[in-house]
């Protein structure tokens, strides 16, 4: 009897080989609810507790039209509100992190918040009727602190606590330690000029790995595979084969990595992608962490944001291996831009009608399966009348109910 392999892919049923229909791609009504039914009711990822480590540092993360704050008070604790002033809507702190001393001002007329948000002082305030600093005070916003990783919610939505989608995976990612990492490199944004989904079908499977990523291929071999996902989080692992590796950051990454002692020895040996619907992945490999997320800016205009994170290891080798993790990551996003811009044109053309997916694909399926389940007028295969994207999606949900 053969062995059963691990890495053997699922078997796709031949009615499950073709994508989401192009015309969901560039439908500017299909985006307004795709903002609102996937961004705004699904949690983001807002930052890490260390990218706020003192009492007073915030950052900010906006999506969907929508501002999150997330703050380390005076008590320590990390909170997240709306960054919208409660006098005219000002943001209330300008840009993506800093520090205040003991309050936050709106640089619109200086209405001040003490860091646990509620109204401190109000200039002129005797034009005002009587302010009570708790109702008047920054709103609070829905968050959940899961391995250090700070998620907000901008509305209810269908998904449960983030620790309970996670709840797979925890056994794997407790060893990590993620609370304890800290940032490693500056955050960046690469603008990419493509319908968001785009992005994600690109990164949604490894079939293209060893033609596309050379790097990344020397290093996996043949010894990548895409999970099925389970509450909208999917699990992607590449094993670390070390065989003769062309590429110098590959060859000098598998030589020198230090031994992750806190890591069990298989932990030790891979890569492992976490990704999370609808617009999240996390890295955990070794001697690195990190996430990317997809911002949609508009229907063919995505914000890629990419944070890494480090274990607190100051050994030599360890600083070294860090370096070329990194620098294998940025070499594959290079790569994958290419591949999302082309991917994104040719859903706008008459010589594309749909994807054939294979069954190293599935990922990619998964997920559509999981955006059609949240919004049903997706799955129609005909772009429908203008005006007309969320009153047939109102229609398909209620026949559902
Ligand atoms: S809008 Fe913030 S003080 Fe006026
Ligand atoms: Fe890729």
């Amino acid at each position: 009897m053969d062995a059963i392999n691990p890495l053997a892919p699922t078997r796709l049923g031949d009615d499950e080989r073709a994508g989401l229909p192009p015309w969901t791609y560039f439908n500017k009504e299909l985006f307004q609810l795709e903002q609102d039914e996937l961004f705004r009711r699904h949690w983001q990822l807002a930052c890490h507790v260390s990218d706020v480590p003192q009492e007073g540092d915030w950052t900010t993360f906006d999506i969907a039209g929508e501002r999150a704050l997330i703050v380390r008070g005076k008590d320590k604790l990390v909170r997240a509100f709306h960054n919208v002033c409660r006098h005219r809507g000002s943001r209330v702190v300008a840009g993506e992190s800093g520090r205040c001393k003991s309050a936050m001002v709106c640089p619109f007329h200086g209405w001040s918040y003490n860091l646990d948000g509620t109204l401190r002082a109000v200039p002129k305030a005797k034009t005002f009727p009587k302010l009570d600093p708790v109702t008047h005070g920054l709103v609070p916003l829905e968050h959940e602190i899961w391995q250090g990783f700070v998620f907000v919610r901008f509305k209810p939505g269908p998904q449960g606590s983030v620790a309970s989608l996670m709840a797979e995976h925890e056994k794997e990612v407790a060893p990590y330690r993620l609370a304890d990492i800290k940032p490693y490199s500056p955050q960046t944004r690469d603008i990419l000029e493509v319908n968001w989904k785009a992005v994600r079908d690109v990164d949604n499977e490894g079939y293209h790995v060893p033609i596309a990523h050379p790097a990344l291929h020397d290093l996996y071999g043949q010894q990548y595979k895409d999970g099925r996902p389970h509450a909208g989080v999917s699990r992607s692992e590449g094993r670390i084969t070390g065989v003769a590796p062309r590429f110098w950051s590959v060859r000098n990454y598998v030589k020198h990595r230090p031994d992750m002692a806190h890591l069990p020895d298989e932990a030790k040996g891979r890569w492992v992608y976490l990704g999370m619907f609808p617009n999240l992945v996390i890295m955990l490999y070794p001697d690195l962490v990190g996430y990317y997320q997809e911002l949609p800016v508009e229907v063919g205009k995505t914000v890629q944001r990419m944070a890494y994170y480090a274990p607190r290891d100051d050994r030599r080798e360890a600083k070294v291996a860090r370096y070329l993790a990194h620098r294998i990551d940025r070499v594959t996003g290079a790569e994958d831009a290419q591949l999302i811009k082309w991917s994104w044109e040719s859903m706008q053309s008459s010589g594309f009608s749909n994807m054939i997916l294979s069954d190293l694909e599935a990922g990619v399926r998964d997920y559509h399966d999981t955006l059609r389940a949240a919004i049903p007028v997706a799955a129609l295969v005909s772009e429908p009348a203008k005006g007309q994207v969320e009153t047939i999606n109102q229609t398909l949900l209620a026949s559902r109910s």
